[in-house]
């Protein structure tokens, strides 16, 4: 029987089945085994365009999976370079950079005159009388800028602006400085679409398992696995359930080994290949026409400076061979469910390790709550168009051809873990989700003043773009 006259066939009976499954000889009992697996029966009420609705369509359209090899110097100046290029090009389209010149061209210019410059802050601190004074740096000299306290709006956003973040500054020219009275940001557009898809269909997200910790709330992640498959819950989340069609995973995966001192303490499954097994194992009860899209966090084996490239199939072997998995890079960036006619929306997963930096150091976000307040801190990265702009805030690979930590597509959906909170708000038109957790809280959150919201799923409506929340603790 030839290809196609296998899968017609198998269509007539109701079935739809995977390629891989169509290399295997399909006995009878084989399609009557199948049958039996909800996951692959088609309802042959349907017609054939309601059957290709329900399938999931994902492109991955960024996962980094470059092998890795020594960095010199001369990479980080490359990686430097490529990120200044690529969000000076973006503040260059700003109405406000009109008239925009170099930094070595400003010396050129009367005193008093107005000017546009855009830079890298190599320094920021604040004067005795209270002002922010700024080095900024672009690709041919540096010069100070001044931001005076009277100038009170402008004041309070330079009070945020971070090392290492690209911003452009419009001021009248001093003697070897510029005292600014706008800061312009990459940021993105008033316009951004808020796209809808045409069809009813979710998209959940979750993430932090810590898989293999003592803490794992296990009891509360069987009731997800419950939920998602339909057996529990309300009508409404078993139909939300039903048509899910996406699920995300965004990273700590597992608990991970040697992440913190004395952490074999904390662990039930010690052996990491054990801790990928047993999620698999989770993870392989969620019917198969779902799709699971999941990237790394820093628990998780392999790499931990970013980009982490997806997970390394000899640690994490059973999660590969899960036939719905879709295995990324933290970040990337993914593209669901588009239809001829509509383009999909384009999910930003990023694990988030450089979260805490900007809760700790952005005055606004501090003052406001600090980490409970992500969702502040992911508007921040979005204004930024970077999900790690100060050096210091993560460990990173310095690529010499790219950087792919700007934010160079504005997503749909912009997904964090990490900080094991549960938020969701809007900026601009792109959702930001920070997706909880699945461990109780531990002497090591604790102490680093986390204050988690666990067991918590979200679930995206792709056609209204809402968002509702099960609380699966204490259920
Ligand atoms: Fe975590
Ligand atoms: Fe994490």
């Amino acid at each position: 029987m030839s290809f196609s006259d296998k899968v017609s066939s198998l269509l007539e009976q109701g079935v739809l089945v995977s390629p891989d499954l169509l290399d295997e000889n399909l006995s009878k009992e084989k399609v009557e085994d199948i049958k039996k697996e909800s996951s692959v029966v088609l309802d042959k009420r349907k017609s054939k365009e309601e059957i290709l609705d329900d399938l999931p369509r994902v492109k991955v359209l960024y996962s980094y999976d470059k092998k890795s090899k020594k960095r010199s110097f001369d990479d980080f100046v490359k990686f430097f370079n490529f990120r200044f290029k690529a969000l000076e090009r973006l503040i260059r389209q700003r109405p406000e950079m009109q008239g925009l010149i170099s930094i070595s061209k400003v010396g050129i210019k009367e005193e008093k005159e107005q000017v546009s410059i855009i830079g890298m802050i190599k320094k920021k601190s604040i004067t005795k009388n209270n002002n922010v004074l700024l080095i900024l740096e672009d690709l041919s000299g540096q010069i100070s800028v001044l931001i005076h306290k009277n100038n009170k709006e402008v004041h309070e956003i330079a009070k945020d602006l971070v090392l290492d973040e690209v911003v452009g500054v419009v001021g009248v020219l001093g003697r070897n400085i510029v005292f600014s009275n706008n800061v312009i940001f990459p940021d993105i557009s008033l316009n951004k679409e808020l796209k809808k898809g045409p069809t009813e269909a979710y998209a959940v997200f979750i993430s932090d398992f810590h898989f293999g910790s003592k803490f794992f709330l296990r009891k509360e992640f069987e009731k997800f696995i419950d939920w998602i498959n339909g057996k529990t819950g309300s009508e409404e989340q078993k139909r939300i359930a039903k048509k899910t069609k996406y699920v995300f995973l965004c990273g700590d995966l597992v608990e991970g080994v040697g992440v913190y001192p004395g952490q074999e303490e904390d662990l039930e499954i010690p052996d990491i290949k054990d801790q990928y097994r047993e999620l698999a194992r989770y993870l392989s009860k969620i019917n198969h026409n779902k799709k699971l899209i999941i990237c790394p966090g820093n628990h998780d084996a392999g790499r931990i400076a970013e980009p982490q490239p997806p997970l390394y199939n000899d640690f994490a072997e059973d999660l590969w061979k899960l036939p719905n998995a879709i295995i990324v890079s933290n970040p990337a960036l993914v593209n669901i469910d588009s239809t001829e006619d509509f383009s999909g929306l384009d999910i930003l997963l990023y694990h988030g390790f450089s979260l805490i930096y900007y809760a700790n150091n952005v005055e606004s976000i501090r003052n406001a709550g600090g980490q409970k307040r992500v969702d502040l801190i992911m508007k921040f990265l979005l204004q930024r168009r970077h999900l790690a702009p100060t050096h210091e805030s993560n460990m990173y690979i310095p690529d010499s051809e790219e950087d792919p930590l700007v934010i160079d597509k504005v997503p749909d959906i912009f997904v964090t873990g990490h900080i094991h909170r549960a938020t969701v708000s809007q900026y601009r038109n792109v959702t930001l989700l920070n997706t909880s957790c699945w461990g109780e809280i531990t002497e090591d959150q604790e102490k680093r003043g986390l204050e988690p919201q666990p067991g918590r799923a979200f679930m995206l409506n792709i056609q209204t773009r809402k968002v509702k929340v099960i609380n699966f603790l204490g259920q």
